[in-house]
């Protein structure tokens, strides 16, 4: 079973209750969002494998370590997604970007497909997909699903808020990918939104409602 991590640093607890309010505004929650994906980022990127080169310091001949193996791909979710994307390639800038879209049909709450494009080489990158939501799981699910229709293999899940059923709904569905969680919520309402959560990200980043 992949690994579930639940984010105990302070400063992403203090950043996802500010986001939780309803009167942080378009311009901070979009920031914010930014902010508290890269401190994700820094801990879903722990185990990426280190080798050794020989380098020259302007003082000697020393060995460092730099990252080895597999290339990264970040692949947000439409939309929401797309307000990580800059906070993940702030900490790591050469990693490919893909974008899957789907949406949550307002009265089934099942993801619908409208969009996929990832890079050619996925097979062999380590896959980040972002999501600042993860509610019933559909979507996330459904993602990772057109992923692996497409050939990759090393898939991670970031969100920033989630539900128990959306982790339980992954785990069933990709029991091979790690999720890495900024808040664990305490349930789903009648709509399937989580709650206490922090509404539709999607509105709260671009401003649409
Ligand atoms: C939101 C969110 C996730 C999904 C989570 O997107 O960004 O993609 O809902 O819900 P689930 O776990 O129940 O599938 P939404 O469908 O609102 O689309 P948007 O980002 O385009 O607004
Ligand atoms: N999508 C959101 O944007 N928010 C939720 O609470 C659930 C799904």
């Amino acid at each position: 079973m992949g690994k579930v991590v639940i984010m105990d640093h302070p400063l992403i607890r203090h950043k996802i209750g500010f986001i939780r309010r309803k009167d942080t505004g378009t311009k901070e929650f979009r920031e914010t969002i930014s902010e508290i994906a890269m401190l994700i980022c820094y801990e879903a990127t722990r185990d990426l494998k280190l080798q050794q080169v020989e380098i020259e310091t302007p003082i000697c001949h020393t060995t460092v370590e730099e990252l080895s193996g597999k290339k990264l791909a970040v692949i947000p979710i439409l939309r929401a997604g797309l307000g990580m994307v800059d906070g993940m390639l702030n900490l790591i800038p050469a990693a490919k970007v893909g974008h899957i879209g789907l949406y949550r049909d307002p009265e089934t709450s099942m993801p619908v497909e409208y969009y996929c494009k990832i890079p050619a080489d996925c097979a062999e990158r380590e896959i980040f997909v972002v999501d600042p939501m993860l509610a019933t799981g559909g979507s996330a699910a459904a993602a990772v699903t057109m992923l692996k229709e497409r050939g990759c293999k090393h898939i991670h899940f970031l969100c920033i808020i989630a539900a128990p059923k959306g982790i339980e709904v992954m785990q069933a569905a990709h029991p091979d990918v790690d999720l890495f969680v900024g808040a664990l919520d305490e349930k789903l309402n009648d709509h399937n939104y989580i709650v206490p959560g922090l509404g539709d990200a999607g509105d709260r980043i671009f401003g649409t409602k």
